[in-house]
């Protein structure tokens, strides 16, 4: 666990003590692949579905990227429809190479980046609000509200990554992460454990400020697939805002200037990488990405800035 070495903490920003306590983390030696039982998802969970997707259905229409509402697409996600993994899979497979597994919650760093380095994507078999989510959480102060829980649940991992990995361009954006990742724990170059952590923590943030709660500037031609013209300047790519009510009404209403709450900041690789976050309020600063593909290129360029040395 990589919160345990503290070490190089002090060349953080924005450092936050025991920021994930309380969400059930999953090691090699838990049980952690759940294969999904379809028959068994309950009245209750399909209903939780269709509210939450309900719910977001015309804010995502109007500010998601033109990838992501194209997968949803391609996908055939349906609000009607609690997500059968044997239907989606596939259809992700032949797109981006990807493969999605059910899994039993939140991975530790080694586990994620494992299934990382082999295109395999986890959704965890599980949904907020639902009668599992209390059981599993019972006795645990955690956030668990329709509009947001830091608990990866189905709706964070389906609705917001899984369209994208519809995406050959995406899917190999993620895996070059991922890769960067499995290097880092497989840890071949010998380094000192508090380094492994602080290298992983800067892979941390730069997932964090990107594809969980990044923006980009509005693309030209994006509004080509929606019923709504996105009426900001910028496009919701981070998954973490795409499957928060609350998190995506925030980001709009500070785009449109309603709201200071959350700086928008220009995307900076050296800064991403050092500045630590909240998993439990609202974001307090989104960076601005050009595209996706810049987005990419930084990555590559940047490689080194995971490899810190002390
Ligand atoms: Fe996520």
């Amino acid at each position: 666990m990589i919160y345990a070495y503290t070490k190089f903490d002090h060349l953080f920003f924005n450092v936050r003590p025991n920021v994930i306590s309380g969400i059930k983390i999953y090691g090699r030696d838990d049980t952690y692949p759940i294969e999904q039982d379809y028959n068994a998802i309950t009245g209750e969970e399909q209903d939780i579905w269709q509210r939450l997707f309900r719910r977001l259905i015309d804010a995502l229409d109007q500010y998601a990227p033109k990838i992501y509402l194209q997968g949803v697409e391609a996908m055939g996600l349906s609000m009607d429809l609690w997500p059968n993994f044997a239907e989606l899979s596939p259809k992700v497979k032949a797109a981006s190479g990807w493969k999605l597994v059910s899994v039993a919650g939140f991975l530790d760093e080694f586990l994620f980046f494992e299934l990382s380095a082999e295109r395999k994507f986890p959704i965890t078999n599980i949904v907020r609000q639902s009668k599992h989510f209390e059981a599993k959480y019972e006795g645990v102060t955690i956030s668990n509200r329709n509009e947001y829980t830091p608990e990866p649940d189905i709706f964070h991992d389906i609705r917001g990554h899984a369209s994208y990995l519809m995406n050959r361009d995406y899917g190999d954006f993620l895996f070059d992460v991922g890769e960067v990742g499995y290097e880092l724990v497989c840890n071949e170059r010998g380094f000192d454990l508090q380094l492994v952590a602080h290298n992983v923590k800067h892979l941390q943030n730069f997932a964090w400020w990107t594809y969980e709660f990044g923006i980009m500037k509005k693309q030209s031609g994006s509004d080509s697939v929606r019923q709504s013209p996105n009426d900001i300047d910028h496009e919701v790519y981070g998954s973490g805002i795409l499957s928060s009510y609350d998190e995506l009404r925030n980001e709009a209403a500070c785009s449109k200037k309603r709201s200071n709450a959350s700086e928008m900041l220009p995307f900076d690789m050296e800064e991403v990488v050092i500045t630590r976050f909240d998993y439990s309020e609202i974001q307090d600063r989104y960076y601005v990405i050009e595209s996706f593909s810049s987005l990419h290129d930084a990555f590559r360029e940047n490689r080194d800035l995971f490899f810190y040395e002390g």
